[in-house]
């Protein structure tokens, strides 16, 4: 019966659903590289930090890198709400770029930094333009960060960009790294639970990111960014980051979360992103213009318009393997 439906409306539509080709050949860069190794500089320390002892002295590049280093680990002070010159708060919120980037984007699988420099300019779909790496940060900045873009040429973007040019030395331009992006993550062929989210939030998730998902600030230490972030409320991620989308946020949690035990299912992963993704948050506006060619809208946006006919919900929760047979069809 499943499959008679889907046939039905396969030959009804015409312009039907998103197709992956599409993102594929706007993709394309033409420059052939072999993959290279995940290489962090030996003058990172574990916990993210440069040692500045093992870096060379009186150097402006070197100067900008170790700044760029701590912009991503403690963002707030430099470019967010607890910046003393108040002309510097761009970002919204209180959390780092090492929140989801961690260890100053080090850690493989956890949308890392190595390499990154070699990786742009680059076609993204979301503005179906080609951007720079510049461009990449400020969407980062404006969404992830729930703030404003940081200007091109100010010492904060500079540096940070000195600092992912840094970490990708060796790595020659077009070629990808083993380890960047995210662990890919099984699509479900039923619709992700929020109510079985939650279970899992309260025994795996709530004793460092807290019952009411406000995370942990490090007050005593350090004066006030997240050791443990914040996953839901006024001080966290937009509706328009990548981790609002929910096989984006199964993907980073089934790889990465909990923290030092990354053990969930595919099932579980995608039920507990459903929780975190259903809790109030800063809404991103004007996010129907996000994926301007609907042909690459990922199958994760809940927002209109679409390329085909599923639901907004069935877009934001799935089940998403149907989605994805009809986009395959499309694509041959
Ligand atoms: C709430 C989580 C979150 C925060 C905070 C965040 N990002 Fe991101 N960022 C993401 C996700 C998710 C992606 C997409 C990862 C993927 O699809 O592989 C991403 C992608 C990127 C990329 C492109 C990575 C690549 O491999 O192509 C850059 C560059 C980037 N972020 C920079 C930053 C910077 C700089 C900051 C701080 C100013 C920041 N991000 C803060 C979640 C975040
Ligand atoms: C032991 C503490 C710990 C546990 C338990 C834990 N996390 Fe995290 N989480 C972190 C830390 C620390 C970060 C910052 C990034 C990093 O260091 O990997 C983080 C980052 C995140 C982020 C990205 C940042 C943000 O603001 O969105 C998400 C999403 C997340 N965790 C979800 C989860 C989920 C879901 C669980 C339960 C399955 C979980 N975490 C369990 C410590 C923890």
């Amino acid at each position: 019966m499943k499959t008679k439906i889907s046939m039905i409306l396969l030959l009804s539509s015409f312009a039907f659903a998103i197709d992956p080709s599409v993102n594929k050949t706007k993709s394309e860069t033409g420059i052939k590289q072999a993959k290279m190794n995940w290489v962090v500089p030996s003058a990172m320390s574990d916990d993210g930090y440069l040692d500045e002892e093992k870096l060379p002295k009186g150097s402006k590049y070197i100067e900008a890198v170790i700044l760029g280093n701590k912009i991503l680990n403690e963002t707030t002070y430099y470019i967010g709400p607890k910046a003393k010159d108040e002309s510097k708060r761009y970002a919204g919120n209180n959390l780092s770029c090492s929140s989801c980037h961690a260890n100053g984007g080090t850690i493989p699988y956890e949308s890392g930094f190595v390499g990154i420099y070699a990786r742009f300019p680059q076609y993204l779909a979301r503005g179906d333009v080609v951007a720079t790496l510049e461009n990449r940060i400020n969407g980062c900045m404006e969404r992830s960060m729930n703030g404003k873009p940081l200007p091109i040429n100010s010492v904060e973007m500079k540096a940070i960009v000195t600092y992912m040019h840094y970490l990708s030395q060796g790595v020659p331009v077009g070629a990808n790294v083993e380890g960047q992006g995210l662990t890919q993550v099984k699509l479900l062929n039923r619709a992700a639970d929020p109510k079985k989210g939650k279970v899992i939030y309260e025994e795996k998730c709530s004793a460092c990111h807290g019952e009411d998902g406000a995370g942990m600030l490090n007050d005593e230490q350090k004066g006030g960014y997240y050791v443990y972030p914040a996953l839901w409320g006024d001080d966290s991620y937009n509706t328009g980051a990548g981790m609002y989308r929910l096989i984006k946020a199964a993907s980073y949690i089934k790889g990465n979360m909990p923290k030092g035990d990354a053990t969930l299912s595919d099932e579980e992963a995608f039920d507990v992103a459903a929780y975190i993704n259903s809790k109030p948050r800063p809404i991103k506006a004007n996010r129907e213009a996000d994926f301007p060619d609907r042909r690459t809208k990922p199958l994760d946006m809940d927002v209109a318009p679409y390329d085909d006919d599923f639901s907004i919900e069935q877009h934001r929760f799935g089940p998403y393997i149907k989605m994805q047979e009809v986009s395959k069809s499309k694509a041959k």
